[in-house]
């Protein structure tokens, strides 16, 4: 055989086996559904980002977008303006709700002093107990809330509006642990090195300045049931606040450090890119596609995912601090 014969076979082989190895996947994509999807509450739009454009009222922070899609999420927006039909309807077809952070007012003052709470808040509660129902009905329905997120999900198993001050804007931490960490369904699997690097390298992103302190958890016996304390950190006084939290019921997780932004967001200086802050990220996005898997919901036909995609809403370039958001 000559040489070219031989490197004509060469490639006819190769090309055999690359068409064997694309045919094994387009017989597996007969799953192209397979991916899971999450609800991702919108926040009232902050003044600065209205100014940008006032025809819009309702924004999505594309920063938590491409954090859940890094992990294969697909995501499904729940504006805040949704009737309670709308929101039934949107949550009996997704696997979990995605509460990110924002600005946004959880509590009004009644005429007589008293606290009441604000539209946006009733509505969380209505989705944190359908989603209740929904795990109590043996559905596993999973809640991860950011910041903003997890006091909504303690202020919520509290029945209080529980939140106490803390100087944390735009402010770098460290974890310190619980003794239920290492037990955690969220940290449990993690590589101790990152855990590690978590606690000792002043790396974990906060930027909050309302938080729950550990006193303050364990004077509710309703938040005790329903959460424990995965890590706390210090704010820039030395105050503990609970900055990492799960279900001991329900598959609901809190987080008060940003472990999405380090990849994605580039505002604030106080944001760490190094590498192993981008890899935290990219742990709990995998772990958060990990619960929202175990939900076996899937929207079938691509036409079906596309009528409540987020991707079909205008998006505008703010770097205010999100990169990118999307708004209706
Ligand atoms: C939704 O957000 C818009 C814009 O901030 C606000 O005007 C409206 O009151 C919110 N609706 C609800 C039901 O929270
Ligand atoms: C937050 O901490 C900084 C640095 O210690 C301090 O200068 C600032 O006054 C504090 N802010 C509040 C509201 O306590
Ligand atoms: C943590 O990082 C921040 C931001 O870079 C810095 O201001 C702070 O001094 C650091 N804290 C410690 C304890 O190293
Ligand atoms: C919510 O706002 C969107 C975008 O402005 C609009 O298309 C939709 O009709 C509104 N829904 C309700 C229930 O008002």
């Amino acid at each position: 055989m000559s040489y070219s014969c031989i490197k004509r076979l060469n490639s006819l082989l190769i090309l055999y086996i690359i068409s064997a190895y694309c045919l094994e996947h387009s017989e597996q994509s007969t799953e192209s559904g397979y991916y899971p999807t999450i609800g991702i509450l919108s926040t009232p739009i902050e003044k600065r980002d209205a100014q940008s454009n006032s025809k819009y009222s309702m924004f999505i922070s594309g920063t938590y977008v491409k954090h859940i899609e890094s992990a294969g999420i697909r995501p499904v927006p729940i504006w805040n303006n949704s009737t309670y039909k709308e929101i039934d309807l949107i949550m009996s077809k997704i696997n979990g709700l995605y509460l990110i952070g924002g600005k946004t007012l959880l509590v009004a003052k009644n005429d007589d002093g008293s606290l009441k709470y604000s539209k946006y808040m009733k509505k969380v509660i209505y989705m944190i107990k359908k989603a209740i129902k929904k795990n109590d009905n043996g559905e596993y329905f999973s809640i991860f809330g950011t910041c903003l997120g997890l006091e909504v999900l303690f202020i919520y198993a509290a029945n209080e509006y529980i939140l106490e001050s803390f100087n944390s804007t735009r402010y770098r931490s460290n974890l310190i642990f619980s003794e239920d960490a290492p037990f955690s369904k969220i940290l449990k699997n993690a590589d101790p090195k990152m855990l590690n690097f978590m606690a000792k390298a002043n790396i974990t992103f906060e930027n909050h300045g309302k938080g729950i302190s550990p006193a303050t958890y364990l004077k509710y016996p309703n938040l005790q049931k329903m959460f424990k304390p995965i890590a706390y950190s210090r704010d820039r006084q030395g105050n503990l606040n609970i900055v990492l939290a799960e279900g001991n019921k329900y598959p609901f997780y809190g987080l008060m450090f940003h472990p999405e932004k380090p990849a994605y967001e580039f505002f604030f200086s106080t944001i760490s890119h190094d590498f192993r802050a981008i890899e935290i990220g990219q742990y709990f996005a995998r772990f958060f596609a990990e619960e929202l898997k175990k939900n076996p919901k899937r929207f079938i036909y691509e036409e079906e995912y596309i009528e409540y995609s987020l991707q079909k809403y205008d998006t505008i370039y703010l770097h205010n601090p999100y990169e990118i958001v999307y708004l209706a």
